[in-house]
Formats: structure tokens, C-alpha cells, sequence
């Protein structure tokens, strides 16, 4: 296995290594060492199919399923252990614009971090390209929080060091006009608390644990929050921070959402992309078990 940087602070393109195959235990220690130094790992030419990609993607932990069993008369695309990041009805034809199915498309568009609205949130993230849109766009671009933190001044550091934000997928939606939630989603994603400065446990390192799906900081009146966010938002997203993954069919990327944020780029509505993530749980969740502060559940 061979790691080539991609960007000055983090991304790295690996080669010499096959992952439609069974990995040996020292690959899969390899690759989670390279994951916590690079924190993006881009496989090129994989072609992984469904399967494989599942099982490549099970060596690093439980897989998340997907938010889609939330929705009532919906048949998925695809197993349900894989997020369908395209724009596919289930019989693999091209949605209409407009259509609420495409809204996770849109949302995927805004900087976030995966499954930050879960009490437990995503580990790592694989996602695989199969169809990419045939005019062009359609990049996605990574964000390195550890990087983002380690620049902010030490009083700012300071300040936020004990914060905890409150996370829900309805913040993210609301961002894009997108208030009308089917009842089983709101039930099955109730808001939950995330600290906003996290340690890796992988490389010791601290970042900030940014996504469109915080909506406010406990024990702050919500604009003063948001505010606060927005701002971190702004700086931790500055394209000194940014690695944007051109597509080619093939690519396997594998990212660290503990340290990084992510976020997809326009293409035409009318191209076809058909990407297909599959999601490794974390464990534990970053504040423990505890009952959240009804006010903050009121403001969100
Ligand atoms: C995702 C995601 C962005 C994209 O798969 O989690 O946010 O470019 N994708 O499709
Ligand atoms: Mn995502």
C-alpha cells in the first residue's frame, strides 16, 4: 500500500492495495493508521460492487442503516446498509426535479459531517462512484477540522472548549425551505446533543465537530448560538482547508467524520449521478447518556 498526499494538510490517494478482495488484519490496521493521519483516503479505479463495498466497509465497524426505513411507502434503491447518493428512482430512472426524494441530494450540498444527528454518529464514511454526471460538476469537497481548529486564536479555544451543540436533521432541511416532515422521520430523529470540540482517539488531535444540522448551543439563546457556529462555519471552511475530490468511475473515497466535514457540488439536475455510501457507526456517543434540556428541544 502506498499513500501519495493529495493537500498540504490532510487527503491522501492510496495505491497497491485491491479492496474487492478480503483484506489481511495488518491491511485493515494500515488503513485505519492512514485514516487517522489523513482523515480522506481516495482508492482509485476499485469498481466495487455492492457487496464488496459492504464488506470492505464492515472491517472498521457496525454499519449505519439507512434514514430511509424512516419513510412511510418508500421502497429503497439499494440494500439497506447503503445511503443512495443519487438522483434514482428504485427502478433506477432519473427523478423529476422537484421530487421530495431528491431533498437528501440538496442537503448533502451544505457543509455537514454524517449522521451528526444521531445520538451515535457516523465513524467513517465510504462512498463509491458509479455513474457521475456526463457534463461535468458534481465534486465533492473536504474540509479538515483538525486543521481548522488548531488555527483558531487560544482564547477562542478557550471559549468553546466545553461547548455542546444540539444537532438535528430538521436545522439542515429548515437551511433549505424544507419544513414538511414525514411524522416517522421527526419520531425516529429527535435532536441530540454533540460536544463541539472533539479529540480523535485515533491521532490525539482536537477539531471542531462543525455541521448544517447544529442549530444551537446549550444554554444559549439560539441566535447567540447560531451566531457562534456560523461564524465557525465560515472559518473552518476556508479553501486553505478544502481538498475537492474530482470524480472518476471507480473512486472509492473513505472519510473520518469525527474530523472532517464534507459537502457535494452542483451538477446539472438532468445528468445522472449515482454514488452509493455505505456508513460505519461510532460507538459511543460524544456527550454521555443524558436526558437534553427540553428549552433547547423547544428552540431547535
Ligand atoms: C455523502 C455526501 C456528497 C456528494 O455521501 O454523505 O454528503 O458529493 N455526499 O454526493
Ligand atoms: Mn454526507
Amino acid at each position: 500500500m502506498k499513500i501519495k498526499p493529495l493537500h498540504p494538510l490532510f487527503s491522501g490517494e492510496v495505491t497497491d492495495v485491491d479492496l474487492s478482495v478480503e483484506l489481511t488484519s495488518e491491511q485493515v490496521a494500515d488503513i485505519r493508521g492512514a485514516m487517522d493521519k489523513y482523515a480522506v483516503l481516495v482508492f482509485r479505479g476499485q469498481s466495487l460492487d455492492d457487496a464488496e463495498q459492504r464488506r470492505f466497509s464492515e472491517y472498521f465497524g457496525p454499519l449505519e442503516l439507512s434514514r430511509k426505513r424512516f419513510r412511510k411507502g418508500y421502497t429503497p434503491r439499494l440494500h439497506l446498509n447503503m445511503s443512495d447518493i443519487s438522483n434514482l428512482d428504485q427502478d433506477g430512472k432519473p427523478l423529476e426535479r422537484g421530487d421530495g426524494r431528491l431533498l437528501g441530494a440538496y442537503a448533502n450540498r451544505l457543509w455537514h459531517t454524517d449522521s451528526s444527528f444521531k445520538k451515535i454518529p457516523a465513524r467513517y464514511s465510504i462512498l463509491v462512484a458509479h455513474v457521475l454526471p456526463k457534463n461535468g460538476g458534481g465534486n465533492t469537497e473536504f474540509a479538515d477540522m483538525r486543521a481548522a481548529y488548531d488555527d483558531l486564536d487560544e482564547a477562542t479555544q478557550a471559549r468553546i472548549a466545553d461547548y455542546i451543540c444540539t444537532h438535528s436533521i430538521m436545522n439542515s432541511r429548515a437551511k433549505l425551505g424544507f419544513t414538511d416532515f414525514d411524522e416517522g422521520e421527526q419520531k425516529g430523529l429527535p435532536p441530540v446533543p454533540q460536544v463541539l470540540v472533539r479529540t480523535h482517539p485515533g491521532s490525539g488531535r482536537k477539531g471542531l465537530y462543525l455541521a448544517s444540522h447544529a442549530g444551537s448551543i446549550e444554554g444559549m439563546p439560539v441566535p447567540e448560538g447560531r451566531m457562534i457556529l456560523m461564524d465557525l462555519m465560515e472559518h473552518a471552511t476556508q479553501p486553505k482547508y478544502v481538498y475537492s475530490h474530482e470524480w472518476q468511475p471507480g473512486d472509492v473515497v473513505m472519510w473520518d467524520n469525527r474530523c472532517t466535514m464534507h459537502r457535494g457540488r452542483w451538477h446539472d439536475p438532468d445528468d445522472i449521478r449515482d454514488l452509493r455510501r455505505t456508513t460505519v457507526s461510532d460507538e459511543i456517543p460524544t456527550v454521555p447518556d443524558r436526558e437534553i434540556d427540553e428549552t433547547v428541544r423547544e428552540a431547535v
